[in-house]
């Protein structure tokens, strides 16, 4: 097993320097006897996995009093797993600590807004920027790495758990003084400093010293300076950084060898591109699709999938799924559906063609007590290995016999829509008008995008665009000045540049900026001024959606919307006419730069909604407006066909997904049937097939076809 430390900076393009497809899953031997070791691994090598992870939330049998360890449960279980083949990946286990600490180091505990300390009991209850819990971290880091330095089974290392999925959130006195500190690092010690950063001179927020700072409690009783809120989810990043930096320092000193990542989970308040991601060898991802269809309901198994993996990979590129939904999954107050014969799998191959180099069934038996009673596992409560195991099996086999293929290659992108970039997703959070986020409008394309089989994913404008036709910036508030220059070479040299209403309207403070919106650098190379801007319903809404008062206590709505009360405003794109959403800008169009779609009723009759500025070989688009779905077809008509971007598959059936690896040497299409029935695959595929469900031309129910080209 050879991984080799990436010395490429974090980019979406980058895969994961190793010769190994890892394939197995999180095990608990904590949860069994030990009379299941030695069956586990033999059930574990002959379903061909190569790898397990342990020990996240054992720290209580670690270290069961303070300064006295126990390892031999680990010990026991890494040898027998590595008797059979099997490699371990540990976890620093400090997403749970013991109840010994927390009742001897109360202050570790986060305190919720309403001033309630945290509970023992669940998960994630200690505060990551507590300089008392980084202390333990980093004893308990230093005294199980060290125990495990020589074992030629322990390969590599997780930091924590899904950091920050829990709750990011703390307003102890502990985290106030930590708070505190930041800010005086951040504003040089000078307290006029932070005064001018969050507005000190509107409603007598300003602060004599760093002292006097408060944490920025919202509704209490309204809202806080935007300056504030964006500073303190910037602490909590740098905290949570921090937290796992010491870890990090720790592991590396004791085993070079030992690659290491981070599992991320809701991925709240945590700063992707900074040293968070930098600082590891690779990120990791734990994926449960059907939980992610049900809370957000955005179109069905596949399209929402598809974004969470785009999302996983936009932060450093490639990475493992340490954690992949096996079967039903289930904590008290909820459950999700349940995975169909064959659709285990497919979702794990939707994971790979998204950028996957390893993937992890979680669990390997689900647990007989405790709050995830039925997540189910691999192999069932009676122990009895079923078709779970079976897909693994299938699944473990397949992806190791092409990984000499796979692994090298990174995913395809032709339209790159801007993400990753913490401060604008914090920004737009902390005044957010019933608008919706960037990414919430990212969503609109990048569904367009899977449906019609375009090959698209995120990026952040500092990594390498050469390879994308396309680049749309989905309203990021804040503009970096840097990035104009190296936007502007790259669209000088043909790319497509579409930038949308609001964008730059926002410094690095979170003020609006003096200038016309949207500011001087992106005024100059779109051609474009923000004139006025005004609120818009959004798409089939009556007005005044984001204020309660419309409704009465039964739910009935109590004011009438007329017509004009809608106030709908139209536009005209290609030969179509469109109903805008959310808001509209008034334009006005200067060095070149000429209407590409025009508002078509009311007082803006007439004036340009979206601009287009020839600039070199390529071209800047500004849209002054929402993206909705209703437009998509005449946007892409418009301005993506037109960068010379076409479907990696043309008339894609509905429920069938498409997605490319590829490297210089190398293409591989992966084709995913992500519904229950049959679907006939589009003519004209050629290519040497590596896995292939298709019976005749249809490619079966949950089936996969991977082409090489
Ligand atoms: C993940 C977590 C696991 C387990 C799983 C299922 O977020 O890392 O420990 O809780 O969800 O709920």
């Amino acid at each position: 097993m050879k991984f080799n430390r990436n010395d490429r900076p974090i980019s979406v393009w980058r895969p994961i320097d190793t010769d190994t497809f890892l394939v197995g899953a999180p095990h608990y031997p904590e949860h069994v006897d030990d009379s299941f070791l030695e069956r586990d691994a033999e059930r574990m090598k002959a379903a061909g996995f190569n790898i397990v992870r342990m020990a996240e939330f054992a720290w209580h049998i670690m270290e069961p009093r303070e300064n006295t360890y126990d390892f031999s449960l680990f010990d026991r279980a890494i040898e027998v797993l590595g008797k059979h083949g099997i490699k371990t990946i540990l976890c620093t286990p400090t997403a749970t600590p013991p109840r010994w600490l927390t009742q001897h180091y109360p202050e570790v505990l986060r305190t919720d807004v309403r001033g309630r300390p945290a509970s023992h009991g669940s998960r994630q209850h200690a505060d990551t920027s507590s300089p008392v819990y980084r202390t333990h971290s980093q004893r308990i880091t230093r005294v199980m790495s060290e125990h495990y330095r020589d074992n030629p089974h322990v390969v590599g290392w997780q930091t924590d758990n899904e950091l920050n999925t829990s709750t990011s959130l703390s307003y102890s006195e502990v985290t106030r003084r930590e708070f505190q500190k930041f800010l005086e690092d951040r504003y040089d010690n000078d307290i006029a400093k932070l005064n001018f950063a969050w507005g000190g001179d509107f409603w007598a927020t300003a602060y004599d010293n760093f002292d006097q700072v408060v944490l920025p409690l919202d509704n209490a009783p309204v809202s806080c300076s935007p300056g504030h809120v964006l500073d303190y989810h910037r602490f909590l990043a740098f905290a949570t950084a921090r937290f796992q930096s010491d870890q990090i320092e720790i592991l590396r000193e004791v085993n070079p060898e030992w690659f290491i990542f981070h599992n991320l989970g809701r991925m709240t308040d945590i700063d992707f591109r900074g040293p968070f991601s930098r600082e590891l060898d690779f990120n990791a991802y734990d994926f449960y699709p059907l939980l992610h269809d049900e809370m957000q309901r955005l179109g069905g198994p596949g399209l929402v999938h598809s974004q969470h993996l785009d999302v996983a990979r936009s932060h450093s590129g490639n990475f493992i799924v340490p954690e992949q939904q096996s079967g039903f999954g289930s904590q008290p107050p909820f459950s999700t559906l349940t995975p169909e014969p064959g659709e285990m799998r497919r979702m794990a191959y939707s994971s790979v063609s998204r950028g996957a180099d390893g993937v992890m069934f979680f669990r390997w038996r689900p647990a007989h007590f405790g709050a995830e009673i039925y997540w189910m596992g691999v192999i069932d409560h009676d122990d009895i290995p079923r078709r779970r195991y079976d897909e693994a099996k299938q699944f473990a086999g397949e992806v190791t016999a092409m990984k000499d293929k796979l692994l090298g290659t990174h995913v395809r992108m032709d339209v790159g829509i801007a993400g990753a970039d913490f401060d604008n997703e914090e920004a737009h959070k902390t005044y957010a008008m019933g608008l919706p986020s960037p990414h919430d409008d990212a969503l609109i394309l990048h569904s367009h995008c899977y449906r019609r089989g375009i090959a698209a994913g995120f990026i952040h404008p500092e990594d390498d665009l050469s390879p994308l036709k396309v680049l749309y910036v989905p309203h990021w508030l804040i503009w970096r000045e840097e990035w104009t220059a190296k936007l502007e070479a790259w669209v000088r040299a043909g790319g497509t540049l579409i930038l949308s209403a609001r964008t730059g309207s926002r410094d690095i403070n979170n003020h609006v900026i003096h200038d016309p919106a949207p500011g001087k650098p992106l005024t100059a190379l779109a051609g474009v001024t923000v004139e006025e801007f005004g609120r818009l319903t959004p798409p089939d809404a009556d007005g005044l959606f984001a204020l309660g008062g419309m409704y009465d206590t039964n739910g009935k709505r109590v004011v009438k919307q007329t017509e004009s009360s809608r106030r709908k405003y139209r536009f005209r794109l290609g030969n179509q006419e469109f109903t805008a959403a959310h808001m509209y800008e008034h334009l006005s169009l200067s060095d070149g730069a000429e209407p590409a779609g025009e508002w078509s009723n009311r007082w803006l009759e007439g004036q340009p909604v979206i601009s287009r500025r020839a600039v070199g070989e390529g071209q800047v688009i500004y849209v002054g407006t929402y993206l909705t779905e209703d437009m998509m077809p005449a946007f892409e008509d418009q301005f993506i066909a037109p960068a010379g971007v076409t479907p990696m598959l043309e008339d894609l059936p509905e429920g069938m997904e498409v997605s490319m690896r590829q490297s210089d040497d190398r293409r591989l299409l992966f084709v995913l049937n992500t519904t229950s029935e049959p679907l006939d695959v589009p003519a004209g595929l050629e290519g040497s097939a590596l896995i292939d469900d298709r019976k005749g031309n249809a490619l079966q129910g949950y089936g996969v076809l991977v082409l090489e080209l």
